[in-house]
């Protein structure tokens, strides 16, 4: 109990400290490793993004460790006193990020995701996403998986996926694929972790090494947003207008981490929870080592950038399942022209290209630096009604999840399933754009002071035609919801 308040305590120190650190919003990052060419007009060509990569020679050889899957569950772990010194309590509730036995501080587990690699197998995959020191780049692992029968199996990864900023950060972000050698019977898994540091190991017994995996389920007709991150100081107005504008439009489900969130944006959180769209959970970051660079959600540099791949990976395994799968901020609003629901706007977009994978949408800026347009709301999205024409700008996507490759989701694109011939496009301004509200980019400041203000503006009342007649009905469940 006196744990959970001091807990509670730093956490809220936390919110202060870092408070300059998190100016709320979104995460717009520069993917300038990420090499795509997408045509003006609709078609996109496929460059192939350097996400995954096929098995290596290295990877070829396979770890040396030699695995008997009929091996009879484990003999008595053999403690290392050196090992196990000073480590951090790890409970199942507190932290969904585990450190994995044998790897020091080089290699923590987020989550894992068991799915059906098609649609006549059952529960036969498990992907895990995690971070791994750079040295591992080319060693690859084993994973070990505890059944509800008490079975400990270890096998041999089928592959290891690399996110673009492999060379780039001192722990890059991984997915490891295993098989599940046990999907044809009734053994279901229990926990899974990561194996094969040190030659000859054997599934280790200590559950604190293992993580509790997911179960990915069907939900053909849903549409899923993955928004990565809600942290710091963001508004509960900016959850609760998001929220309402496209629970109309149509989405489900909505993904979402957890970091230093402040105490009214998480009643308000909570409560979408409590009604089903929401699912999440608080973020955790692996500590530093080895001249990792303490970061923090947000911050501007290779090693947040990468970090933000972590959700991204999370959410695509999750949502594997569903119909349509959007990754957008909390401050972009994908608006269909035309009083469209989201639905109908995929429908007719992949009828029209029935071999997409999925679509990216140009973006109109609301720059808030340029001043309210409007008293009439309390709200952001219905104060700042002039936008930028569209630009190409960080642009954001939807898909479906089932026609892209391995690893094949990420926060500005993705990569279809080429051997099934899908392709990526572009949606035309006239079918439905992305309203993203922020404020003038720092970096556009210090290399052409006025570029903010040079741009040209046009008043589009798109999204606040959709929020302000629900504007009393928000303002009223915001009051139920906080004084609850
Ligand atoms: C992994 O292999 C690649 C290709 O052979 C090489 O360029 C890279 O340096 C290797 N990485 C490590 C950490 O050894
Ligand atoms: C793992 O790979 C090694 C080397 O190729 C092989 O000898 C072993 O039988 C494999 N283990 C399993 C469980 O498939
Ligand atoms: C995977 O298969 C199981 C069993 O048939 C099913 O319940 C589940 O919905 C499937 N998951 C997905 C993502 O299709
Ligand atoms: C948009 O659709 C809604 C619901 O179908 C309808 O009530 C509304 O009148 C429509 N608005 C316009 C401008 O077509
Ligand atoms: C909104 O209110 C502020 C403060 O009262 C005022 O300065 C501003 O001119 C108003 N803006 C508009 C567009 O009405
Ligand atoms: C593409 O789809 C085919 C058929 O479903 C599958 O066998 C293959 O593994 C997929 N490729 C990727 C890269 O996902
Ligand atoms: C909004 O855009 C209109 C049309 O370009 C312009 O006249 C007006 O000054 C702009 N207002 C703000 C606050 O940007």
């Amino acid at each position: 109990m006196i744990i959970r308040k001091c807990r509670r305590l730093l956490r809220m120190r936390g919110v202060k400290t870092f408070k300059k650190m998190f100016v709320y919003g979104s995460f717009s990052l520069t993917f300038f490793l990420i090499a795509q060419r997408i045509l003006s007009d609709g078609q996109s060509q496929s460059i192939q993004l350097p996400t995954t990569k096929k098995t290596t020679q290295a990877e070829d050889q396979q770890f040396q460790i030699v695995f008997d899957p009929k091996a009879k569950p484990q003999v008595k772990e053999k403690e290392n006193p050196a090992e196990n010194a000073n480590l951090p309590e790890q409970s199942p509730d507190l932290y969904n990020l585990k450190r994995v036995k044998g790897f020091s501080y080089d290699l923590f587990l987020f989550s894992a995701v068991v799915g059906n690699s098609s649609a006549d197998k059952k529960w036969d995959n498990i992907v895990l996403q995690g971070w791994e020191h750079r040295m591992y780049e080319n060693t690859t692992f084993g994973c070990c998986i505890k059944y509800t029968s008490g079975l400990m199996l270890p096998v041999n990864m089928t592959r290891k996926v690399h996110w673009a900023y492999r060379n780039k950060v001192q722990m890059p972000v991984k997915q490891y694929i295993c098989p599940n050698p046990r999907h044809n019977t009734k053994d279901i898994i229990e926990a899974v972790t990561i194996s094969g540091s040190k030659k000859h190991e054997q599934c280790h017994k200590k559950y604190n090494w293992y993580i509790t995996p997911y179960f990915a389920h069907a939900h053909k007709k849903e549409i899923a947003v993955c928004t990565k991150f809600m942290y710091g100081s963001l508004p509960a107005d900016e959850i609760l207008s998001w929220f309402e504008v496209h629970r109309r439009l149509g989405v489900n489900k909505v993904l979402t981490f957890t970091y230093k969130l402040n105490p009214e944006a998480t009643k308000v959180l909570d409560y979408y929870k409590s009604i089903g769209m929401v699912e999440t959970k608080p973020f955790s970051l692996p500590r530093a080592s080895r001249g990792r660079k303490v970061v923090e959600v947000g911050v501007k540099n290779m090693q947040a950038w990468n970090d933000e791949q972590i959700p991204v990976y999370d959410c695509f395994e999750k949502l594997k399942g569903y119909k349509y799968v959007a990754v957008l901020d909390i401050d972009e609003y994908l608006i269909p022209r035309g009083n469209k629901t989201w639905n109908e706007l995929f429908d007719g977009l992949f009828k029209v290209r029935p071999w997409a994978a999925g679509f990216t949408f140009l973006v109109h800026l609301h720059l808030t630096t340029w001043g309210v347009t409007s008293n009439s709301s309390q709200f952001k999205i219905g104060q700042y009604t002039n936008r930028t024409k569209a630009m190409a700008d960080r642009m954001k996507h939807i898909s479906m999840p089932n026609r892209l490759g391995v690893g094949g989701l990420s926060t500005h694109t993705f990569t279809p399933n080429w051997t099934m011939k899908y392709k990526r496009f572009q949606a035309k301004e006239a079918e439905a754009t992305l309203h993203h509200f922020r404020s003038c980019r720092k970096d556009w400041k210090k290399k052409d002071k006025n570029k903010c203000y040079e741009l040209e503006r046009f008043t589009d009342t798109s999204v606040s035609d959709i929020f302000l007649p629900i504007e009393k009905d928000v303002l009223k469940l915001k009051a139920s919801i906080l004084n609850t």
